[in-house]
């Protein structure tokens, strides 16, 4: 047990872990050998002291054998996943998954709820009636085969080491570490399998990351992570200052994506998804698909409803929609200088739509329609934004930040949007 004291000392005064004793400590603590204090104590070194790339490298191998590799070996069809770091209005994964199944690779998407301000996927989708995010894996892979997409919850035998260790560090303060931040998302990704990896990272005020040198050392890390392991990676660094899309909160995305798949939608989801599907089927080996032709056939929306069908939903039956709505106008009249991502992402979760603890449930229908982007002429009184809400005393602390977060004024400012480098391939 006193094995790990000098662990943390070494780690403490700056040193690098040796590969033993970085497999003892990864181990040690998943199977409760390790407090939970004295993990955290280390953590907090990690977060103050780094890790090597060999040292990261050897914690990611631990944490994937702390559980099983998938075997993704039956599926005919290359595979080829993709990992957000996480932003607001991000519901990529919905059009992006059944889109690229659609050109012909297969995608096991693997995804988590949500927890603080960016939501979960799975909570998007448990918005459609009947749709379970439970999927045993036989059922999984007759699925990745016939339909080419799955979004599911990941099962408890991938990568535990990470789920209790991330647990750990949500509550205290050690989230913030790029070798420990790329090495959470690398373990589970691959041990999930695919053969190909397509890393979307934001960068931004309503990201992990907020600046693009933090962006390109966390891609950086992951894209060395992947090659290590033999897994092709590539990161696109993607901007994350202002939302994705007009729709933010779980029903309201799953509508905002539909809308992408019949051919429509805002410009920035559609563009992001055309580009992430364009870096996955070249990593597929696809190289001559051509996933702007499958939105327009409607086979990328046939693909949704299949994938939707599989697993117990209606794609067809109404989304759920929020009791009570309430409006936040413009006071004066100018030009949307900024919507601020992680003031919307927070207001979104202050309406319900998210949680503060691990196992609480989500609103569905609880979100904000943007009514504006950055650039926007408005007058006085125009409708900036609808909040979306089951409980109505929620409105007043979520239009308190809002109004900070979405500013009229004279000029628009600078933010980050859009694909703003690449990295890996
Ligand atoms: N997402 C993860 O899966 N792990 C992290 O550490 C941060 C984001």
């Amino acid at each position: 047990m006193s094995e790990i004291v000098p662990i943390i000392t070494a780690k403490r005064d700056g040193g690098e872990l040796t590969d033993a004793q970085v497999d003892w400590v990864v181990r040690a603590y998943t199977a409760g050998q390790v407090s939970e204090p004295q993990m955290a104590a280390l953590l907090m070194a990690i977060v103050l002291r780094g890790m090597t790339r060999a040292e990261t490298a050897r914690w990611t191998t631990a944490m994937i054998d702390s559980g099983t590799r998938m075997d993704l070996s039956a599926i005919t069809r290359p595979t080829v996943d993709k990992h957000s770091t996480g932003g607001v209005g991000d519901k990529i994964t919905l059009p992006l998954a059944p889109l690229v199944a659609a050109c012909g690779a297969a995608v096991p998407q693997l995804s988590g709820r949500g927890l603080g301000h960016t939501g979960g996927t799975l909570d998007k989708l448990e918005a459609i009636p009947g749709w379970r995010a439970d999927v045993p894996l036989p059922a999984m892979l007759r699925q990745l085969e016939d339909v080419g997409a799955v979004v599911c919850a990941a099962g408890p035998d991938l990568a535990p080491a990470d789920r209790k260790m991330y647990a750990l560090r949500d509550v205290t303060g050690t989230v913030e570490s790029i070798p420990l931040i790329a090495s959470s998302i690398m373990s589970k990704k691959i041990a999930e399998g695919a053969g190909g990896l397509v890393l979307d990272v934001k960068v931004g005020g309503g990201a992990f990351m907020k600046t693009l040198p933090d962006a390109r050392a966390l891609a950086r890390a992951m894209v060395d992570l992947g090659a290590d392991a033999g897994l092709p990676t590539v990161a696109l660094l993607t901007g994350m200052d202002t939302p994705l899309g007009m729709m933010v909160g779980n029903a309201l995305e799953v509508e905002e994506s539909v809308a992408v798949l019949a051919g429509g939608g805002p410009a920035d989801v559609r563009d992001l998804t055309l580009v992430l599907a364009r870096e996955m089927l070249d990593a597929a080996g696809l190289p001559d698909a051509d996933p702007a032709a499958r939105l327009a056939d409607g086979s990328a929306m046939d693909h949704w409803r299949r994938m939707i069908r599989a697993q117990g939903g209606d794609p067809h039956a109404a989304l759920p929609r929020a009791v009570e709505t309430e409006t936040l106008r413009a006071h004066e009249g100018g030009v949307v200088e900024r919507v601020d991502a992680l003031a919307v992402g927070l207001a979104v979760w202050r309406l319900g739509a998210g949680r503060s603890a691990p196992g609480q449930s989500v609103q569905a229908g609880a979100g904000i329609e943007l009514h504006v982007r950055p650039g926007d002429p408005v007058r006085a009184g125009d409708a900036l934004a609808t909040l979306h809400s089951d409980t109505p005393e929620r409105f007043e602390p979520a239009l308190a930040g809002l109004r900070d977060g979405i500013v009229v004024g004279s000029a628009v400012a600078d933010t980050l949007v859009g694909v703003l480098d690449r990295i890996g391939g």
